[in-house]
């Protein structure tokens, strides 16, 4: 699968479904499944490491897990987040970190936020570097935006999110992610753009979906630092193997209902 056949797919209609991987083991299992797009998430912060967020992630960890995935999964398309740090300065770093994530094994690097990044993206692009846009809730900016809440809910910022969408299409970005926007935000900027959106709390009119793979099972349950029932996982979330006898068919569940768009439902949205 290639970035031309996952744009036919959405141009025809087709669901993309995406779904956070870190390892080898999750990455055959899960190209066995059927998932299209294996993203390589920063959340490994907080999924794999125990902190409270994603700001402690290094380009390190992001290549260590990349090269972990890319072995598992010889014939799906792999994105690779972008650490903190490793894009906003100057866009000769920002290359050579993507660089180094494209030498591990992704086939598109995924960093956060519009407006000066834009430059980014159009600058990697050129470079022959795919890039994914992340708009909406940007975790990395978590403490600035004062914690974890949907974006786009104001008439001012719902059309911020939608420029900065239209700026990453024409730099060239090959998706768009959009997390915890509200539903109908997100099919606004779908319509309006060529470029595939993918959308995590952002409602089913997206051109695909992605989950974290251990909210996708029901075991992801908080920080270390808090206690399981101290923790409410959030709205977008749905445990796929409640009602199934495995891991993989559980990831199973969840491709078929993201392509015949069950999923998310109403009550996953905003
Ligand atoms: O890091 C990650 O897993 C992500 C998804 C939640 C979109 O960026
Ligand atoms: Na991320």
């Amino acid at each position: 699968m290639n970035l031309a056949q996952l744009h036919e797919m959405a141009a025809a209609g087709e669901k993309i479904v995406m779904l956070t991987s870190y390892d080898s083991t999750f990455a055959k299992l899960s190209e066995e499944a059927g998932v299209d797009i294996l993203l390589v998430g920063d959340s490994l912060g907080m999924v794999l490491q125990g902190a409270e967020n994603t700001l402690n992630v290094s380009m390190h960890h992001m290549t260590y897990h990349t090269k972990s995935v890319s072995a598992g999964a010889l014939n799906t398309f792999i994105m690779a987040d972008m650490s903190l740090g490793s894009y906003e300065h100057d866009n000769e770093a920002a290359y050579k970190n993507a660089e180094w994530l494209i030498k591990s094994g992704a086939h598109m690097v995924k960093f956060e936020g519009g407006g000066s990044k834009v430059k980014t993206a159009r600058y990697l692009v050129e470079r022959g570097i795919p890039v994914c846009a992340h708009l909406g809730f940007t975790p990395q900016s978590v403490n600035q935006l004062g914690g974890y809440k949907i974006q786009g809910k104001t008439d001012e910022s719902a059309a911020q999110i939608m420029q900065d969408a239209i700026a990453m299409s024409e730099a060239g970005v090959g998706f768009i992610l959009l997390e915890m926007v509200p539903a109908a935000l997100a099919k606004k900027i779908t319509e309006t753009i060529k470029t595939p959106t993918i959308g995590i709390g952002a409602g089913v009119d997206c051109s695909g979906q992605v989950l974290v793979v251990q909210d996708l099972l029901g075991i992801y349950t908080g920080p270390a630092s808090k206690k399981p029932s101290e923790f409410k996982s959030p709205r977008f979330v749905r445990n796929f193997l409640k009602d199934t006898n495995s891991v993989q068919s559980a990831v199973e569940a969840y491709v078929k209902a993201v392509k015949d768009k069950t999923f998310p439902a109403l009550e996953h949205s905003y």
